[in-house]
């Protein structure tokens, strides 16, 4: 296992193309499922310094936070509430622009100004959430989404 996370390129996609290879050489030889996701977490919050980067685990009807880097967070999320419940309740990743103009958004830390959060699905049923938060407006696009969605699948995949 490399010892720090080195991201190259310009752009979004090309630092997504150089760190998703050490993510998954991360988490490789290793079985324990939270110390993995908690690496990947802290892999992509060292590379992009995005203001939170981490995930809620589906609990009854709640979301109960799990491993993350950042601001602390609210620790409970009801299902449909908030950028993360309505993530889970619509089972589809959710870019918001602008959290201020989401309703519900559910605001952990006032340097929030945008968001993206994705689904993780064991056996077709949502278990999981991905969240980032941005320090800047309008911080997301279709790249960030796209790599989140290659991170849930992953997880999906160490999740067995
Ligand atoms: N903003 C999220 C809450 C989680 S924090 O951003 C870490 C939401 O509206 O669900």
């Amino acid at each position: 296992m490399s010892e720090s996370i080195i991201v190259e390129g310009k752009t979004r996609e090309e630092k997504y193309a150089s760190l998703l290879p050490q993510i998954r050489a991360l988490v490789e030889g290793e079985e324990d499922f939270i110390a993995n996701v908690a690496n990947i977490m802290g892999a992509i919050k060292e590379a992009m310094n995005f203001l939170w980067v981490g995930c809620y685990f589906v609990k009854g009807n709640e979301l109960v936070l799990g491993p993350f880097q950042g601001p602390v967070a609210c620790t409970r999320i009801c299902f449909g509430k908030g950028v993360c419940g309505t993530c889970w309740q619509r089972e589809e990743s959710i870019i918001v622009k602008n959290v201020d103009e989401f309703p519900g958004h559910i605001a952990c830390s006032t340097e929030s100004k945008s968001e993206i959060t994705a689904p993780v699905f064991k056996d077709r049923k949502v278990f999981m959430v991905l969240d980032i938060d941005s320090r800047l407006l309008a911080d997301f696009n279709e790249a960030d989404k796209n790599f989140l969605q290659e991170i849930a699948l992953l997880i999906e995949s160490l999740a067995g």
